[in-house]
């Protein structure tokens, strides 16, 4: 969360400015005071009056004229973090040689605290020479950058320079600001579903698509953890996360049981195929063989090899039920966890695929605590809030 916390969002001359008014929202929703400062060409893009709306308070324009005296030395000493998205190549050059020619980059200039800077640009603007030396600049200033992807941009070309989207950039303000409250805890999340392989092409998988887990990584990230995400997805997470692609039950297992010896907390969200075919086959199955007889055999149990360590973590799993969590609440006893998240996924607000879940906190005395729908990310919140709480307290 961002409660309180003072973020001034520079706004600059490009295209992806309209995704300006979406990160003022999640910026403000994580309860933080947003301040805008536009650039002459920003208006451009950009109404001042859309920014005005969503912050409550018309964006800074230009030194002279406001009711400020001084608006750049006033703005850097109330700004707590300044953030520009989109950074145009000017903007971007402006800052990299220290000029202070219009409010934002004196703004700046005259600022102390951490500058994260979101670069949008057609990707031979990115790619120049002059760019990609700015770049460098900004990165031995310290200057935070997020992004560029490489993806769609304005006018059908495709490549490097689309401005990151909004939740990477909070996530990279969270994690310099968000006050650090799980700084030094090392935390390891599994996500998504596993794949097993039938024969080169063909797999039996399942629905997950690893956002629940991703967003436990991410929120722990925010908060300062150091996070490994041994993962099936492949969801965009801000850099600080380690992340380690698997694909299979085995490969995950080997990758799980490998980190959690040196972590505090483990929260596996994966869903991991308890069964898997004997046999893969070299090449793939034909039509005309019949249908292949596939037998099925156990894949290792996760969570009950991580619990069966020597010195395990604080350790969480996640149960996906259909119908009734009731089974969940056996399976929080047997398996040695600390808390049993289960969630119904037939239900349309929970599970799988959707970015809002439905889950009930089973612990292993079998006392239950069902949770509202909420969206994964204030799931992942409450969640990382009660281990904390459950830790301090054993
Ligand atoms: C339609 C249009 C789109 C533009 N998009 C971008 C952009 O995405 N990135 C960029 O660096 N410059 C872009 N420019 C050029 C900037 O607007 C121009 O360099 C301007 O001087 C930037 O000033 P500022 O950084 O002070 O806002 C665009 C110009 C036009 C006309």
């Amino acid at each position: 969360m961002l409660t309180g916390r003072r973020i001034l969002l520079g706004v600059s001359g490009g295209v992806a400015a309209f995704k300006v008014a979406y990160l003022a929202r999640r910026l403000i929703e994580r309860g933080a005071q947003v301040r805008a400062i536009m650039t002459s060409s920003a208006g451009e893009f950009l109404g001042a009056q859309t920014l005005a709306a969503i912050t409550g308070t018309a964006p800074y324009e230009d030194f002279f004229g406001g009711e400020s005296v001084s608006p750049h030395t006033e703005l850097a000493r109330w700004a707590d973090l300044i953030v520009i998205a989109p950074a145009t190549a000017a903007t971007m050059a402006r800052l990299a040689n220290g000029l202070s020619d219009d409010l934002l980059s004196a703004t700046v200039l005259a600022f102390t605290g951490p500058v994260v800077v979101a670069p949008a640009m057609h990707t031979e603007m990115w790619e120049s020479p002059a760019t990609q030396r700015n770049v460098s600049l900004l990165n031995a200033d310290g200057v935070h950058l997020v992004g560029p992807e490489s993806g769609p941009l304005a006018g059908g070309d495709e490549g490097p320079g689309r401005m990151s989207e909004p939740e990477p950039i909070v996530d990279r303000i969270e994690a310099l600001l968000g006050g650090g409250s799980m700084a030094g805890t090392r935390v390891l999340v599994s996500a998504g579903g596993t794949r097993e392989p039938i024969d080169p092409v063909r797999y039996l998988g399942n629905r997950s698509s690893g956002k629940m887990g991703t967003a436990v990584a991410v929120e722990a990230a925010a908060r300062g953890a150091a996070v490994t995400l041994v993962t099936t997805a492949d969801l965009p997470v801000s850099d600080s996360i380690d992340v380690v692609q698997v694909e299979t039950a085995d490969e995950m297992a080997e990758a799980v049981w490998k980190l959690a010896g040196g972590v505090d907390v483990a929260v596996l969200v994966a869903a991991v195929a308890d069964f898997k075919p004997q046999d893969r086959a070299d090449t793939t199955l034909r039509r005309a063989s019949g249908p292949p007889d596939l037998k099925m055999v156990p894949t290792p149990d996760i969570l009950a090899g991580v619990a069966s360590q020597e010195n395990p973590p604080f350790l969480v799993g996640f149960a996906a039920e259909t119908g009734s969590v009731e089974q969940a609440a056996e399976k929080a006893s047997s398996k040695g966890v600390d808390l049993l998240v289960a969630n119904d996924v037939t239900l349309p607000d929970s599970g799988f695929g959707v970015d809002t879940n439905q889950v009930t906190i089973i612990r292993p005395n079998g006392a239950s605590d069902g949770w509202p729908v909420m969206r994964k990310r204030q799931v992942a919140a409450r969640l990382w809030d009660l281990i904390a709480e459950e830790r301090a307290s054993t």
